[in-house]
């Protein structure tokens, strides 16, 4: 009796099992996510991204392979941008500023001094003005944000001198990224900006060829920024937030089922990211201390406020049009 149900099942087994392996095929769509750290677990993007994988795979029943290039093997941030428009098969996650040329409205984010706290960043990420910078970016680059990496405040690095206040930086030469934005303010503060990509920072402080730079403490410590900085800064003039990236026309061929799985996994796993991030900034501060850097708060950043505040007019239109400044505006005022 067992042999024969062992017999009349075996075939069906076998059925059962190709019927399921053409309707959801193993690893069916692979997609390559690339960001710019080393695969740690210091870093933020490495944490969202082994997540991600694991998520997307999950929540895809298997149809869904992430593959992971850490340490910018897809190239920089901006020439990943640049990739995932023209290449289906890829995603990535950049910091704002880097996305921003690419989509202007989505620089409307890094204007100094528009966030005065994490909950302020929230309030618009999680609003309907992210919306509008969803269709906004959709237009301009073609591309979908389907969420966001959160961690905290750039920081400002240094291997000369303390910063502790603004007059310090006089002359000082700081890396910031390829954002006419970010020159005007480390312009109207008196150090000499040096954009460069993210990519070739460390080699380049290393070098001394560039004096300093500004990352979250994150960042710093994920890329071993204590063995050639020595001054951290406390300012509180941007907030790291990072897109999660896709190519429209790539998102708009996966089926309605496997963009649901894609569009769950990223919101999960940035929100694993974020709480991650709360834990370890200050773990990660005491180990920047602990390695020998200084830190000091300035005392007189309202000055830095008011001077970086000054340049938005020159720059309304390169982050989308005051009136998305505004609307941004009323947006954290409610
Ligand atoms: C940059 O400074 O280019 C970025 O903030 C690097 C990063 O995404 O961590």
């Amino acid at each position: 009796m067992v042999n024969r149900i062992l017999r009349a099942s075996v075939p069906t087994l076998a059925v059962l099992s190709l019927i399921c392996l053409m309707t959801v095929p193993m690893g069916a769509i692979t997609l390559r996510f690339g960001h710019s750290t080393a695969a740690t677990d210091k870093s933020q993007n490495h944490i969202f991204a082994v997540k991600f994988a694991e998520l997307a795979e999950e929540y895809s029943n298997g149809e869904i392979e992430i593959k992971i290039f850490p340490s910018n093997q897809l190239g920089s941030e901006q020439d990943r941008v640049q990739k995932i428009r023209l290449q289906s098969k890829v995603m990535t996650s950049v910091a704002i500023s880097n996305l921003a040329p690419f989509a202007e409205s989505a620089g409307v984010y890094s204007l100094p001094y528009l966030f005065s706290s994490t909950e302020d960043v929230f309030k618009l990420l999680n609003g309907p003005f992210a919306e509008t910078i969803q269709e906004r970016v959709s237009k301009e680059a073609g591309l979908r944000i389907l969420g966001y990496l959160v961690t905290d405040f750039r920081v400002l690095t240094n291997s000369k001198k303390p910063i502790c206040k603004i007059s310090d930086l006089q002359g000082l030469k700081i890396r910031v990224t390829k954002n006419p934005l970010r020159l005007g303010t480390f312009k109207a503060w008196g150090a000499t900006p040096i954009p460069m990509a993210w990519s070739e920072v460390f080699t380049a402080l290393q070098q001394g060829v560039i004096d300093g730079q500004e990352n979250p403490i994150i960042t710093n410590y994920a890329n071993n920024f204590q063995e050639v900085q020595k001054y951290i800064t406390l300012i509180h003039y941007n907030h790291w937030i990072a897109p999660v990236l896709i190519g429209e026309q790539a998102y708009g061929k996966l089926s309605p089922t496997v963009q649901l799985a894609l569009n769950r996994a990223v919101e999960d796993a940035a929100l694993h990211e974020r709480a991650w991030a709360r834990e370890y900034t200050a773990k990660a501060l005491q180990a920047l201390k602990d390695a020998g850097m200084e830190v000091c708060v300035p005392e007189d950043e309202e000055v830095w406020r008011d001077s970086a505040r000054s340049v938005w007019p020159q720059f309304y239109d390169l982050v989308g049009g005051k009136d998305l400044v505004d609307e941004a505006l009323a947006s954290l005022a409610e």
